[in-house]
């Protein structure tokens, strides 16, 4: 099989490329030499390479950005989708593409299956779903992954820390660290993630997943259990969103129940916190 990965150097995408040479030749692709929002020269690199699939991890995800940003949002998360999933069909690819929990808008207290309607709250989750629709509606051979709180090693100060990184910083720079204490979510490990997902690909199971790690929590009960297994003690602070004050707005309750794939008998997500364990030992951040 030969699969080309788009966005290689990002949280997923390098660690994808770190264990998808075990079951094919992957041939990975960097932006900004190669960007999904050039479709006639996506179109023509992919079809010099003749990929049996393709993996698009590139997405504009800075959520307040989207919102002062519709147009580039878009332009990524959703029209260069449809460019793709057309290009797809033309030269006969199958093509895997993630989306994300911000999809809903939170209004549920038990975790969201796959068939439950979306309704997002801001432009990046509208942006998403809209790429979720152009996929699903021209497109049959595709893998559609819906994850969320995504964490993994590539993350670094230029491109902006994830949470892990970013609440490891802030300990050490000695202030009040505040984080929002209503907003319940499920931390998914991108090294997990890419396992599972280098597990579906091998299937003919196409269609919406969800895919996440076990468990759910708060981003403030997030930060403590990194200062707790980091053996830092900072000043943390739980607030509410509103105290907040993010631009965009986003669901209060965003945690996602991998039904399909436990359905279908794929290996299933360790336990939130297991998985922290596991990066911040890679990382050599673990007390
Ligand atoms: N991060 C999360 O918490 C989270 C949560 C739920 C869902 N997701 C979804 O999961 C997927 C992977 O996220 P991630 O955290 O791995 O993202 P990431 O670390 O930002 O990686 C995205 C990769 O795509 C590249 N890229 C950006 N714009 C591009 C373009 N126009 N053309 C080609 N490549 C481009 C990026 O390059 P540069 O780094 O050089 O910009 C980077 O290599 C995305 O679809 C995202 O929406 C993420």
């Amino acid at each position: 099989m030969k699969v080309v990965l788009i966005g290689a150097d990002g949280q997923l995408g390098s660690e994808l490329l770190k264990i998808l040479p075990r079951l094919a030749t992957v041939v990975p692709l960097y932006y900004p030499e190669f960007d999904v929002t050039q479709a006639q020269k996506v179109r023509a690199v992919l079809n010099g390479l003749r990929p049996d699939l393709v993996i698009n991890t590139a997405a504009f995800h800075r959520v307040d950005e989207c919102e002062d940003n519709p147009q580039a949002s878009f332009l990524v998360n959703a029209i260069a989708v449809r460019d793709l999933a057309l290009t797809a069909r033309e030269q006969g690819f199958a093509l895997v593409h993630f989306s994300t929990d911000y999809v809903f808008d939170g209004r549920k207290t038990s975790p969201y299956e796959e068939n439950d309607s979306p309704a997002p709250l801001n432009v990046y989750g509208t942006s998403k779903l809209a790429g979720e629709f152009f996929l699903r509606s021209l497109l049959d051979k595709h893998f559609l992954v819906r994850t969320c709180g995504l964490y993994g090693t590539a993350s670094s100060r230029e491109k902006g820390y994830n949470f892990v990184d970013r609440m490891l910083a802030l300990a050490g720079e000695g202030k009040t660290i505040r984080v929002v204490n209503d907003q319940w979510v499920t931390p998914t490990s991108a090294a997990e993630l890419a396992e599972r997902v280098a597990e579906l690909i091998q299937t003919s199971h196409y269609g919406l997943f969800h895919l996440t790690n076990e468990g759910k929590c708060t981003w403030f009960e997030f930060a403590q259990e990194i200062f707790r297994q980091a053996g830092l003690n900072p000043r943390l602070e739980g607030i509410d969103s509103r105290s907040f004050g993010a631009r965009a707005r986003r669901p209060l309750y965003s945690v996602l129940e991998n039904k399909r794939a436990n359905v279908l008998g794929l290996k299933g997500f360790s336990a939130w916190p297991a998985a922290l364990t596991a990066y911040l030992e890679e990382k050599g951040a673990r007390a």
